[in-house]
């Protein structure tokens, strides 16, 4: 897959996704991450890339002729895929989201900084806005990794194994089940005795039980809609 980043910041892009199976995704080629900073497309006297807003205020915008050529820049390379805004003002991000975008062959992501990004580009060559969470970041950059290391980590060969994101959290639409690892005996605190149990099927059913529990209490709202309900 090849994930295409449109940003002012490409180094900070590239060396947080630098570690871990997200970075040997990367280096093996399972994931193609090309990033491109819009000043290289800046036409104008001076080279900008961002001015200030009309009708006032505070800040600066980023305007949309140094976007829209980056985004060209894309295109003749190849396809940009659906073109995502990180944004605020966007629909939250979701697991499944993310599991279609795993699906295609590439997107790009389009990242704002100061006040955000002159809402023609937006209305014009924007596909879907998406939002990390419910607070304002400085910007993009770190939206679009948190987007990029959830939807990599859903390519086939990128995990370890196969497993470990299909027990994840949301994967089945449900919280995950916890996790112990040694020491046996923490203090007065022990490990569940199934999971000592070497009995593949009650251990399966008591993490599918915790699992259910664990998403009741905290996250009724997964199961609306569902017999669990
Ligand atoms: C300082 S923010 C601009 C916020 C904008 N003035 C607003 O109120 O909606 C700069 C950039 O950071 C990114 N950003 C900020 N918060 C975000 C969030 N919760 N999710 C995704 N991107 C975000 C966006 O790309 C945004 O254009």
């Amino acid at each position: 897959m090849e994930i295409n980043v449109i940003t002012l910041f490409p180094q900070m892009v590239q060396q947080t996704l630098s570690y871990g199976v997200i970075g040997k995704a990367i280096e093996s080629g399972v994931l193609k991450l090309n990033c491109f900073n819009p000043r290289d497309f800046a036409e104008n006297k001076h080279g900008r890339v961002d001015d200030k807003p009309f009708g006032g205020g505070a800040g600066m915008v980023m305007m949309y002729d140094p976007l829209l050529r980056t985004l060209e820049h894309i295109a003749t390379r190849g396809q940009t895929g659906s073109v995502v805004f990180l944004s605020p003002q966007g629909g939250k991000l979701e697991q499944r989201q993310c599991n279609d975008w795993a699906n295609m062959a590439q997107i790009t992501l389009v990242c704002g900084r100061y006040e955000g990004v002159d809402q023609r580009f937006i209305d014009q060559h924007v596909d879907i806005e998406i939002s990390i969470g419910d607070y304002v970041i400085s910007g993009g950059e770190m939206a679009a990794c948190v987007v990029i290391d959830a939807v990599a980590r859903q390519l086939q060969g990128v995990l370890g194994s196969e497993e470990s994101a299909e027990t994840d959290s949301f994967m089945n639409g449900m919280l995950g089940y916890p996790q112990y690892t040694r020491s046996e005996l923490l203090g007065q605190s022990g490990v569940p005795p199934v999971l000592l149990s070497g009995h593949h099927e009650a251990i399966q059913k008591w993490r599918d039980a915790q699992s259910l529990e664990i998403t009741k209490r905290r996250r009724p709202d997964l199961l609306e809609g569902t017999s669990e309900s």
